[in-house]
């Protein structure tokens, strides 16, 4: 394996430090945290959006393109006759330095040629829809430099999806203005739209362009534009076509002189009536605001340290010092930020996912925020409810929505049986990071239908339902259109290749399709379903509602429990599923994938059958069978061939995606099941082989993706490349990864009632501290692990040892000592 290396942390400042631009994929990051979003990569490709990727792109990109990442935003210093590009991209023109720092919400670009630096810092400030680009030119030769700059962007026509497909009209309808140093896109302003987007710069410019094949050139690349080369701006009007937006700065730099130049990306959304103050002339009072608030260096200065203030409070919440930095900083950085950045996009918005595909998932959602909740608890609060507002009175719900209209997506509609659950799964722990119980009393609607209102309480008991209603013939779950694992089709099955492996319902009527998944996630949940309702029962005085809700729901968790002892065990491991026709799916029986991961974790978490040995069978046919160098594959072994009654998971090939894949969202659910089992060596001997700062020495080239985060996937062992990563980014991956190394390795579980201490450790781990705030208090916690794998034998809480080991919640400041 090539022992080249592209980059490195720097734990001081949170970043990752990129020394080589060819990487071996595009290495990106997010800006943003609410509304205006961008992605960037190392060499500042990527686009930008507000909220929606689909429906309010701002600016353009192609996926997949030749070369690969093209398009972003560009600055173009013209030097005499060399042309070059601080990121490298797209003149490639060899640097004499390259750095790319990729921070929490900010990434900063530094090139130098021939004595010139060009350093550009990108961020969204907080509240504030623009991206600024704050680019500071240095000259550092002895000589004065007299530079042409030129910027550019290229504007989306707003829908993602038409605007890559219905040039028909798209070709007649771009529209900008200009402004002094503003140029503004005003595409489809005149109907229907009232929101435009503007591309501005501090200072005076000496020209501009905004039409694409003037300043490109109909048949040059972004690497040669005829008016960078020319250093001769055109100034040009775009009508139609492709409009872009480029300004022109004549820049004149003394020896050892410097200047920033503010940039600025922005959105403004406008009152119907406001929208124009002349025929065709927009209102831009509103972007003049946002520029205003931004048109220093001062201004930028300040709200990028308001910027890095936020993350330090918000990266203050939970903080861990065991002396092992590869975990520190995993733990104490990048599994957090990725687990905002997922909580904001879904699987929508990455390198992987176009944007115009898909919106939020209901499960991935409910998941991501759990990742997510003691970060900001009120967005997770307002989530939980868009997502509860999509589901049917049945308890069924829509498997995504869309982000800008919160509406459930119909292209996909409903029927993933697993769905239900999930919200269970995120609204406890919502409640036990807050102690909020009234978020149970809110009124939320069925499908968004006004009038349909029940209490989030009541969404929860219809979930629970959803799976007790549609028990199949061995009472375990009905799998519906897919569980968890979207490629297991057991009723979506066809021949047809035009049709959705998704979608493809021809089989729902009197099907047999169980999922022993589904099983393992409602004992999961369940239990937790009737944890809280004994809770409520405590609280609201009058036990006898809730107590017999928990009763109910307790004697449908036994029931499941005896089902899956009786049909859902196959000798060594939990059988997967049952197909269509009731023939068993993940049995030693089988030809191919006789053994899946999903239904070890789910069964392990849930501690079925742990007194007969399953829970500890399952788990050690999980190393033996799923286990290899690269963490655990999902299924065992691959599928060699198609099977039709399956659906797409045997349409991969052998070791990629849900075909025997490393689906790292999946390993923890083993994980966590070892932690559950208090068998610490193996929790951490999985964990640290899908940790990306464990991974990242070993695998710079062969790993590919980012190695700050983790990916949905690393090729397993039958594959052609194991170990290779894809889809990076948005995955389930870093909500679980978190759950497992914060809840369940290093143990502090928020609880109702206050934060238990339970970690599972390998024998060799050291003393180790966590700083936690959890509600209104903050807890100075020191575990002194003595060399067991688990178990608490004291807890001493300000100097008095306590019962148990639940340090009772109380405000204020407290330091805890852990003894194993
Ligand atoms: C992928 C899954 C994904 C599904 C739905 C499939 O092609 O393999 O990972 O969940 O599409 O988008
Ligand atoms: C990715 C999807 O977003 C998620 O919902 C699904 O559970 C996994 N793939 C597994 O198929």
């Amino acid at each position: 394996m090539e022992n080249k290396r592209y980059g490195h942390f720097d734990d001081q400042h949170r970043e990752y430090v990129i020394t080589d631009p060819r990487t071996p994929w595009p290495w990106i990051n997010y800006l943003g945290n609410e509304d205006f979003f961008s992605l960037i990569s190392n060499t500042a490709g990527g686009y930008s959006f507000y909220k929606d990727a689909k429906f309010r792109r701002i600016t353009r990109y192609r996926y997949n393109n030749v070369p690969m990442d093209n398009g972003g935003r560009y600055f173009y210093v013209k030097d005499g006759d060399t042309v070059w590009n601080p990121g490298w991209k797209p003149m490639k023109t060899p640097l004499d330095f390259y750095e790319c720092r990729h921070g929490m919400g900010y990434t900063r670009i530094t090139g130098r040629k021939n004595g010139v630096e060009a350093s550009v810092l990108f961020f969204v400030p907080l509240k504030t829809w623009a991206e600024v680009q704050k680019l500071t030119l240095t000259n550092q030769s002895e000589e004065v430099k007299t530079l042409k700059l030129f910027s550019f962007e290229e504007w989306c026509l707003w829908n993602a999806a038409t605007d890559m497909e219905n040039f028909q009209r798209n070709f007649s309808t771009g529209e900008v203005e200009i402004e002094g140093s503003t140029i503004y896109h005003k595409t489809e302003y005149r109907e229907r739209r009232n929101h435009y987007a503007f591309y501005h710069v501090n200072t005076e410019i000496q020209g501009f362009d905004t039409d694409r094949e003037t300043f490109v050139g109909l048949y040059n690349e972004f690497s040669n534009p005829d008016a960078v080369m020319e250093g001769r701006p055109r100034n040009s009007h775009a009508h139609g076509w492709s409009p872009i937006a480029s300004h022109y700065i004549e820049v004149t730099l003394q020896p050892g002189e410097s200047k920033d130049y503010v940039f600025l990306l922005g959105y403004v959304e406008n009152p119907q009536e406001e929208k124009f103050v002349a025929p065709q002339v927009i209102n831009k009072q509103r972007a003049h605001a946002i520029i205003e608030k931004l048109d220093t260096t001062e201004k930028v200065d300040m709200a990028f340290a308001q910027l890095q203030d936020y993350w330090d409070r918000l990266l203050d919440i939970y903080n861990v010092r065991t002396g092992n930095d590869k975990l520190d900083r995993m733990v104490n950085i990048w599994n957090q930020y990725q687990c905002m950045v997922t909580f904001n996009f879904s699987r929508s918005a990455s390198f992987f996912e176009s944007g115009v595909g898909r919106g939020m998932g209901f499960r991935d959602s409910n998941q991501d925020l759990v990742g997510f909740v003691h970060q900001i608890p009120p967005r997770a609060r307002e989530r939980i409810i868009d997502i509860a507002s999509t589901q049917f009175p049945d308890g069924g719900c829509y498997h995504q929505y869309q982000p800008l209209t919160k509406r459930g997506n119909n292209d996909i509609g409903g029927g993933f049986n697993d769905d239900p659950c999930w919200l269970i799964f995120g609204t406890v722990a919502y409640i036990k990071e807050t102690g909020d119980f009234s978020i149970l009393d809110e009124m939320v609607p069925f499908d968004n239908q006004p009038g349909s209102e029940v209490t989030l309480f009541e969404h929860l008991k219809v979930s629970m339902n959803h799976v007790i209603n549609n028990l199949g013939p061995h009472l375990l779950p009905l799998i519906g259109r897919a569980d968890w694992n979207d490629c297991l089709n057991l009723n979506c099955f066809s021949w047809d290749p035009n049709e959705s492996f998704q979608t493809t319902e021809n089989k729902s009527e009197g099907t047999k399709a169980e999922s022993l998944m589904i099983a393992g996630l409602f004992v999961v949940t369940g239990k937790e379903y009737v944890a809280l309702c004994q809770k409520l029962s405590e609280n609201s005085g009058k036990s006898g509602l809730y107590s017999k809700e928990a009763e109910r729901m307790q004697a449908a968790i036994d029931a499941m429990i005896a089902a899956v002892k009786k049909d859902g065990w196959d000798g060594e491991w939990y059988l997967r599923a049952y197909d269509y026709f009731g023939r068993k799916i993940g049995s030693n029986e089988c030809e191919e994938a006789k053994i899946f991961i999903e239904s070890q974790g789910w069964c392990t978490m849930a501690e079925i059958g742990a007194e007969e040995g399953m829970v500890g069978k399952a788990l050690d046919s999980c190393k033996k069978y799923l286990e290899c160098e690269h963490g655990m594959v999902l299924n065992n072994p691959a599928f060699t061939k198609y099977v039709y009654e399956y659906g797409e998971i045997s349409s991969y090939p052998e070791g990629y995606k849900e075909n025997a894949g490393i689906f790292c969202h999946n390993n923890p659910w083993v994980i966590i099941g070892e932690c559950i089992a208090g068998r610490g060596n193996d929790a951490w001997s999985h964990y640290a082989k899908i940790l990306p700062s464990y991974v990242e020495e070993k695998y710079q080239t062969l790993h590919k993706v980012e190695p700050y985060v983790n990916c949905q996937m690393v090729a397993g062992k039958d594959a052609a490349k194991p170990g290779e990563g894809k889809n990076s980014w948005l995955t389930g991956t870093a909500a679980w990864m978190w759950l497992t190394v914060s809840q369940y390795i290093l143990g502090i579980k928020p609880q109702y009632d206050g934060l238990q201490i339970d970690p599972c450790l390998p024998e060799t781990a050291k003393d180790y501290t966590i700083q936690r705030r959890f509600r209104d208090a903050e807890y100075t916690i020191t575990i002194h692990p003595n060399g067991s794998q688990k178990g608490v034998k004291q807890v001493v809480v300000d100097g008095q040892p306590i019962e148990g080991n639940t340090i009772p919640y109380s405000a204020g400041k407290h330091t805890v000592e852990v003894t194993m």
